[in-house]
């Protein structure tokens, strides 16, 4: 068997786990979920899951992929706990599930984008949503989408997933920066600023039951946490990159990202009219930013720019998701790289068929992941590595480190309680939230 592939650097392992992370969640669900669920207020809730839960559980998936050396299922027989593989298998389940809706808005903006190109959408932004987003043309963009990320996945770990986001994550950076600078020129910049990030303690306080679940699941989702894609991605580690170092800049640099996106949104919606009900469904955003776009002066280069940050962000996230899967199969049946990311992207395509026929759709496998499958599978990674786990498996997280044994222990310590305590929570809130 060929030889496993491993990052070309330490910069090319950062950039890949960012490329995963930063994604439709941080540009087209983070802001929105912000403004309505209190502004600065909500932040507080979502940026102590990020660092108290989030960050610890990436170091969970780091350990067990760097010491695993193999695909997330596999890793876990490396181990010496072949019992616990099923829990990285839950992660290769939620990956193919979520690839097959994510494509479908990764389509979505591929629309968008030729729809800025040729002023579709500047008519009626309604009307071009409802054309796009499900039925034929949102099929087609769905193959087109799935078509680019197989063709970056079969081209390997460094040639295809790693050259790709060195590319594409400095491109996202710069254009949003950009694009946050000229918001700040905009006439409603001031009020979109205020509705992004105006603490409302009440609204924290009156959903306070929704809104943690819904914190941590976005926590869990914009990490990419509990998809088993940071097992695969550390598992093509060098021995002695710094764990909690490279963990850190990722988790900082995703919440940037995360938060810049509000900067350039809402100005943008204040300056033509409000947010309205941009905060409404997985369509509504689209809808109320084409509209602005096409009331702004120069909407059409800035409605490019914006949705080819989009596109970047979707499809440097859309690569890890299938990278999972194929790791998988290809490390485990033998298959050839290259076939089975072709062979399992078709699959997967054919899956988000429903999604790209019916939006509903979208929501429900959104729904099945985020509600369920996230929270139990980081719950059995914080339980594997806390209190299965051999404690010398865990010296990898002191390895090529400056944060010393003591981290490792308070690690432990937090990874064996307050994160099981903390999900068991979420979930419990989230069933309620649903039969109530
Ligand atoms: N982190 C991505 C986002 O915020 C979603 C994602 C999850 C991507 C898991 C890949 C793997 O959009
Ligand atoms: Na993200």
């Amino acid at each position: 068997m060929a030889e496993r592939e491993t990052w070309t650097s330490r910069a090319g392992f950062i950039f890949a786990a960012v490329g995963s992370a930063v994604g439709l969640g941080n540009i087209w669900s983070f802001p929105f979920q912000t403004a309505a669920n209190g502004g600065a207020a909500f932040l507080v809730v979502y940026l102590a899951a990020v660092f108290l839960i989030g960050f610890p559980t990436m170091l969970i998936e780091f350990v067990i992929g760097r010491r695993g050396e193999q695909n997330p299922v596999a890793a876990f027989k490396k181990l010496g706990y072949e019992q616990w593989s099923f829990t990285g298998g839950i992660g290769v389940f939620s990956s193919f599930v979520t690839l097959a809706f994510y494509s479908v808005v990764g389509g979505w903006v591929l629309s968008y984008i030729v729809g800025s190109v040729t002023g579709a959408y500047f008519g009626d932004p309604g009307a071009y949503f409802g054309a796009v987003s499900a039925g034929p043309t949102a099929i087609a963009a769905h193959a087109v989408f799935m078509a680019i990320t197989i063709g970056i996945v079969a081209f390997g770990v460094t040639d295809g997933i790693e050259r790709a986001t060195k590319f594409m994550i400095p491109a996202i950076i710069v254009l949003l920066v950009g694009l946050a600078v000229w918001a700040t020129t905009l006439d409603g910049a001031a009020a979109g600023y205020s509705y992004y990030l105006s603490p409302d303690f009440s609204t924290l306080a009156k959903n306070f039951g929704s809104i943690v679940p819904a914190a941590m699941g976005q926590a869990f989702f914009t990490l990419s946490l509990g998809f088993s894609v940071m097992i695969a991605y550390a598992s093509y580690l060098g021995r002695d990159d710094s764990l909690p170092a490279d963990g850190s800049a990722i988790v900082v640099i995703n919440t940037i990202v995360a938060l810049l996106a509000g900067f350039v949104v809402f100005p943008i919606l204040f300056a033509t009219g409000g947010a309205g009900g941009a905060g409404g469904g997985p369509g509504t955003a689209f809808v109320a930013l084409a509209g602005a776009f096409g009331a702004l002066p120069a909407g059409q280069i800035i409605g490019l720019a914006f949705f080819v940050v989009l596109l970047f962000a979707a499809l440097s996230s859309s690569i890890s998701l299938l990278e999972v899967p194929v790791a998988y199969v290809s490390e485990n049946y033998g298959y050839g790289r290259s076939t089975t990311a072709v062979a399992m992207g078709t699959v997967i395509f054919v899956v988000g068929l429903l999604p790209a026929l019916g939006t509903n759709y979208l929501t429900l496998y959104n729904d099945v992941v985020f509600k369920f499958l996230l929270p139990i599978a980081v719950l059995l990674l914080a339980l594997f590595v806390g209190w299965a786990a051999d404690r010398e498996a865990m010296d990898e997280l002191g390895r090529g480190s400056s944060f010393g044994e003591s981290f490792t222990t308070v690690w432990l310590w937090w990874v064996r309680t307050v994160v099981p305590i903390a999900v068991v929570v979420t979930l419990y809130l989230g069933v309620k939230a649903i039969y109530t």
